[in-house]
């Protein structure tokens, strides 16, 4: 048998006091999609960035084609053939695609531009792989400016393609493409690591699974040896959790109510623009839409960091368009913001500050902080949350972005538990979340429901709208388009919404 592509043996990492990589394995066959799954913190990112020579590993061997190689940093990798899509792009916006593609190979001055243009062209044919070249590249939808990631590692020479978690933004019009491009790039010679934390995609796309599980390798299957169940249990190392029961819900009086809102930002452009929506008591409400369509101004304004220059919007029924984030709160509305680091967590400060953050009060009449009431809510929730972390005392910036999502999680339905919360507004409360944490946060949102809340699920995730919604309206630049009751959900009229199609 002809050795595999890239093999890594018995690698080791370390962060400080954190265990990475504990003696991870993991091998990759010419001409295959390997699918690459595991909890969060299981160390598939860090994996992978061995490979790609953005860390270095603290021990362990790198084979390819059964030569022992050394990657000490990325430009190794390249060398070799290795390129990585970072769920991140690292994509200059005003720069042209084109630009964005041959950035840092533009080099020897003396090519002529539309030699190099050529080569791009005739790259994409034969990867079929089409984006438009002159387009900036901030102007172009997720879905395009991925496939420029993916062109920009192929013109640099990539044979082994890792994808870290590609799907997370996309359409389901997107997934479809992206999924059937990645077999033309295998046909195309390319073999192509997918780090995913959904299980379909990968029984659909894969031609192999490895598993991880803290630091180590569970398990490597073809995939007709894989099936949801047993993915799941060597993930968690038991059987998933049943989905939630959605009761059939008899929606209450209005909770949100939002009618012709109209947000501008800073720069002057209208962010929401007409947007109308409704949520009652014990209602899930989803709204879908491809990111960059008023989804973050819907959020805010709901939250009451962000005012309406027009329209009317109601909390139980109230008038509150003039009222503040304090205000919000007193009238029991809950927030799981989008962005982590800016609007969840302080990271400078401990697991434990964190956990009564907004929340002092509270717990602490007065203005007096109680260190050891906070540890003792912090271990709980770390406890309750499985929240991968040193304990109470570690920085929060130290934590891995799933892990700070249950931080704020935990955070949130404390909170909820302890106060009259009506409405619980939850920005991408899932993304970059394992199953298992995936599947806690939703039976939470459901249970929040069942007791009569209202939830206002705002999700790129068409996945986790169809599951948990009763009703998703679709954003569309600044408006809810089109909306959908539970049993008019199609996946893909709604991606047709998403993108300005007509609905069905
Ligand atoms: N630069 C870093 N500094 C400190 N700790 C880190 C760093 N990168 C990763 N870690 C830690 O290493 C462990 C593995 O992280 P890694 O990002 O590889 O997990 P993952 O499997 O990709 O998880 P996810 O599904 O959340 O992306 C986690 O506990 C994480 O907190
Ligand atoms: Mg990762």
């Amino acid at each position: 048998m002809s050795p595999p592509l890239v093999r890594l043996r018995g690698v080791y990492k370390r962060f400080g006091p954190v265990v990475a990589l504990d003696g991870a394995d993991f091998e990759l066959a010419a001409g295959e999609i390997h699918g690459l799954l595991g909890e969060n913190g299981a160390g598939k990112t860090t994996l992978m960035n061995v490979l790609a020579g953005l860390y270095r590993a603290d021990a362990g061997d790198l084979e390819v084609l059964g030569r022992p190689v050394s990657i000490r940093e990325p430009r190794d990798a390249v060398q070799l053939g290795v390129g990585m899509v970072h769920q991140h792009f690292e994509l200059v916006g005003h720069f042209t695609a084109l630009e964005n593609v041959i950035l840092g190979r533009e080099g020897s001055a003396w090519l002529r531009p539309d030699r190099l243009r050529r080569e791009v062209e005739a790259l994409m044919e034969r990867v079929g792989l089409a984006v438009p070249l002159d387009r900036r590249v901030r102007d172009l939808p997720v879905g395009v400016q991925q496939k420029v990631e993916i062109l920009k590692a192929l013109y640099r020479g990539a044979r082994v393609l890792i994808l870290d978690e590609p799907t997370t933004l996309l359409t389901p019009q997107e997934v479809d493409a992206l999924l059937a491009s990645l077999r033309t790039l295998v046909e195309a010679g390319v073999s192509v690591v997918f780090i995913t934390h959904k299980l379909h995609e990968v029984l659909r796309s894969c031609d192999r699974v490895t598993v991880m599980r803290r630091g180590r390798r569970v398990v490597t299957v073809d995939r007709r040896e894989a099936d949801p169940v047993r993915l799941v249990e060597w993930m968690v190392g038991t059987a998933p959790p049943p989905p939630p029961a959605r009761e059939a819900t008899r929606p209450g009086s209005p909770v949100l109510e939002l009618e012709a809102v109209r947000v501008v930002d800073e720069r002057g452009v209208a962010v929401l623009d007409g947007c109308s929506l409704v949520v009652r008591e014990g209602e899930l409400v989803g709204v879908a839409g491809v990111s960059g369509n008023g989804q973050q101004a819907l959020a805010a304004v709901v939250a009451g960091t962000a005012r309406p220059a027009a329209g009317v919007l109601r909390i139980r029924g109230r008038p509150a368009e003039r009222h503040g984030v304090l205000d919000r709160m007193r009238a029991g509305v809950l927030t799981i913001p989008e962005d982590r680091l800016r609007d969840g967590i302080l990271p400078r400060m401990s697991v434990a500050e964190n956990v009564v953050l907004g929340r002092h009060r509270l717990y602490f009449p007065g203005v007096r902080y109680d260190p050891e009431t906070s540890r003792r809510l912090a271990r709980h929730a770390i406890e309750e949350f499985r929240i991968v972390c040193p304990g109470p005392d570690a920085a929060a910036g130290q934590l891995s972005g799933g892990n700070l999502q249950r931080l704020i999680a935990a955070r949130v339905f404390d909170a909820a538990r302890e106060r009259e919360a009506r409405l619980l507004v939850a920005h991408n409360p899932t993304r970059g979340l394992d199953v298992p944490s995936t599947e806690f946060l939703h039976a939470r949102l459901v249970e929040f429901c069942a007791k009569g809340g209202a939830v206002l699920l705002i999700s790129e995730d068409l996945d986790e709208l169809l599951k948990l919604a009763d009703r998703i309206g679709v954003l569309y630049r600044g408006r809810v388009v089109a909306e959908f009751a539970r049993e008019q959900f199609d996946r893909y009229a709604i991606g047709r919404a998403m993108t300005g199609g007509v609905p069905a």
